[in-house]
């Protein structure tokens, strides 16, 4: 009894996070805004590159560890209708996240981000993979979809798939199904509806790749606790957002809340299925502000680096060793979401805009 209890609370937290993230949280990929098209590569650069025309040779950082299992990235300026991305800005990024883990993953596929992305890692020379990701919206008929499906095709092309872990299709795409449907049941009928769009998208993806004669993972990402049964029958991989600060637990909690949600929730609900897709965490994190007062803290969830380094020492060594594959959120603040979305939504960065480390140590350990 204490047990159900315990774990019927923990979906219920689930819905409450997922809805409280589907309130402010959107789409990295999709969602139109007039300040995206921006910055580019700092002046100040903050790495030193020993050869200015070759971008594999860049000094390390002692303050930076490869201790992160996967590290969610969005590179500046991937909105439509303006993009402004750069692959003088992605080479950057790929140079300091390659000094903090091996994977990374898009959200979605638009302004050219994955082609940015694989050019950038051939050009850099580092040992790092990423899972391309393709972010469908339910009510354009397949629109983004296509679009993305086909720069995915073009980039895959291009760069072979040895530095691709797989392609992920959806993001959170079941959580605004329901929303946008007044449902919450993500296996409920309404639920099966937005899956089957869903599905179809994810067998598309997979003809694709068929068609090219290349074998990738095909998986899809949601809110942790709003995976479809069926969608999680027709995919290798399940990745799941799991935010401890959504949830009001205090940074103290924060990393055994994370780990026991993941465990009870989705590997729970993977293993339910014959296929048993591996779950991964897709975001988890902890922001260090709050662009006004008000959203500042989630009831003993506060925003600041004193809790993000809380929250940094009692989860990424401990996942690491549990064989908790993860994706940390995020690797530097979004300031086109901080402009759309103010709160805390631009401020979960390892790393400023301008990246720069924040004042946290990266936790000393090296992830497998
Ligand atoms: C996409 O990026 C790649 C790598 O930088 C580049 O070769 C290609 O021309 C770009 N395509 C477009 C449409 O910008
Ligand atoms: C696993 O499947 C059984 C039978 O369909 C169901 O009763 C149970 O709730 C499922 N467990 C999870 C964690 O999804
Ligand atoms: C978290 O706390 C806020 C107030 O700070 C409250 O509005 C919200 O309902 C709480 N959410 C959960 C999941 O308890
Ligand atoms: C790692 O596993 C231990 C023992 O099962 C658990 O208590 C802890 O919460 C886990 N931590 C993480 C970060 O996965």
């Amino acid at each position: 009894m204490g047990i159900c209890l315990a774990v019927t609370g923990l979906i219920i937290v689930g819905v409450v996070v997922g809805v409280v993230v589907a309130g402010k949280k959107t789409s990295s990929s999709t969602r139109s805004t007039g300040s995206s098209g921006s910055t580019g590569a700092s002046p100040n650069s903050p790495v030193q590159q020993t050869d200015p025309n070759d971008p594999s040779k860049f000094t390390k950082d002692p303050d930076l560890h490869q201790a992160f299992y996967g590290m969610a990235y969005t590179p500046v300026g991937s909105q439509l209708p303006d993009c402004g991305n750069s692959l003088a800005a992605v080479i950057q990024d790929v140079q300091i996240m390659s000094q903090l883990t091996k994977r990374i993953r898009l959200y979605g596929a638009d302004c050219n981000q994955s082609a940015l992305v694989l050019e950038a890692i051939k050009q850099t020379k580092v040992d790092m993979t990423v899972f391309l990701g393709n972010y469908p919206i339910a009510t354009d008929n397949g629109a983004a979809y296509q679009r993305q499906r086909d720069v995915i095709q073009d980039a895959i092309k291009t760069y072979g798939t040895d530095h691709i872990g797989g392609v992920t299709v959806g993001n959170e795409f079941m959580l605004n199904y329901l929303n946008a449907n007044s449902a919450t049941d993500p296996n409920s009928a309404v639920g099966d509806q937005g899956a089957a769009i869903l599905i179809s998208n994810i067998q598309d993806t997979r003809d694709m790749l068929t068609s090219l004669g290349v074998t990738l993972q095909v998986g899809n990402s949601d809110a942790g606790s709003y995976f479809n049964n069926k969608v999680l029958a027709k995919v290798d991989y399940g990745l799941a957002n799991v935010h401890p600060w959504f949830a009001n637990v205090s940074a103290d909690d924060s990393a055994s809340w994370t780990a026991n949600f993941f465990q009870e929730v989705d590997i729970a609900q993977a293993a339910n299925i014959s296929n048993n897709p591996k779950m991964y965490i897709a975001e988890t994190g902890w922001p260090t502000k709050s662009s006004d007062a008000g959203n500042a803290n989630n009831g003993p969830s506060l925003a600041s680096e004193a809790n993000l380094q809380t929250f940094l020492d009692n989860f990424v060594c401990q996942a690491n060793a549990n064989g908790t594959g993860y994706f940390f959120f995020e690797f530097c603040d979004e300031d086109w979401k901080d402009k759309q979305f103010g709160g805390v939504e631009g401020w979960w960065g390892l790393f400023s805009q301008d990246r720069k480390l924040k004042n946290v140590k990266i936790p000393n350990c090296v992830a497998p």
